[in-house]
């Protein structure tokens, strides 16, 4: 039986799955793999999009804490995290921003094993507090959450407004004053 065939059937063949930190190559991967799992219209951290500036932006600030999960050199899963400072605090956050698997690999312990590796990490950096988030009705997220001992949700309610008008209104007035 195939090493990935036989993960497909059984949680105790994790041991296959190989989590390390990603490299630069690993972003075409990552950022495709991404686009399957977080739909635009449905983004699971609603005021960050997934997009290829997201992905290289966070590589390159937080190398060492992006890290890629494979299994015979394909890669299946990924988490993406960085550390967050407050002013006039000396406490740091560990801020796991995306963590994906893909659908086939789903429940057999992949997502828990990037986890470990990424609280590993962050104990490593004197890190006080995970902070994770989702959406309310992410269920396999927040299980997954809640499992790694996350608790004490905060609700967040996110508001939009529409600048479209007012920006046509500025652009006009910018134009006529220009042109008088
Ligand atoms: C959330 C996600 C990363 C979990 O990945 P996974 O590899 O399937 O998770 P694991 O197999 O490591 O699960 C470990 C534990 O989490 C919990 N869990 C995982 N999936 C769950 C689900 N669908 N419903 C409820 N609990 C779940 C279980 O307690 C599980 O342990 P168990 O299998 O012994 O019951 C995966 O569903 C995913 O990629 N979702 C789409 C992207 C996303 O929403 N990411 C999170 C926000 S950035």
């Amino acid at each position: 039986m195939e090493p990935a065939e036989s993960l497909h059937h059984q949680k105790a063949k994790k041991t296959t799955v190989k989590v390390r930190e990603m490299t630069i190559d690993d972003l075409a991967d990552v950022f495709h793999m991404g686009e399957k799992l977080f739909l635009a219209e449905k983004a699971p951290n609603t005021y960050r999009a997934w997009d290829e500036f997201e992905v290289t932006d966070l590589f390159y600030s937080d190398t060492e804490f992006c890290l890629v999960a494979e299994i015979d050199d394909r890669i299946i899963g990924f988490a993406l995290g960085t550390i967050i400072s407050k002013a006039r605090s000396a406490w740091k956050y560990g801020y796991l921003l995306w963590l994906g698997v893909l659908p086939d690999y789903q429940g057999k312990g992949i997502a828990e094993k990037l986890f470990q590796r990424f609280k590993h990490l962050m104990l490593q950096e004197n890190v006080r507090i995970l902070v994770v988030d989702t959406e309310a009705d992410n269920l396999p997220a927040l299980g997954f959450f809640r499992h790694q001992g996350f608790g004490n949700p905060q609700e967040h309610i996110y508001l939009s407004m529409n600048l479209d008008m007012e920006r046509q209104r500025m652009n006009l007035k910018r134009r006529t004053n220009g042109s008088g």
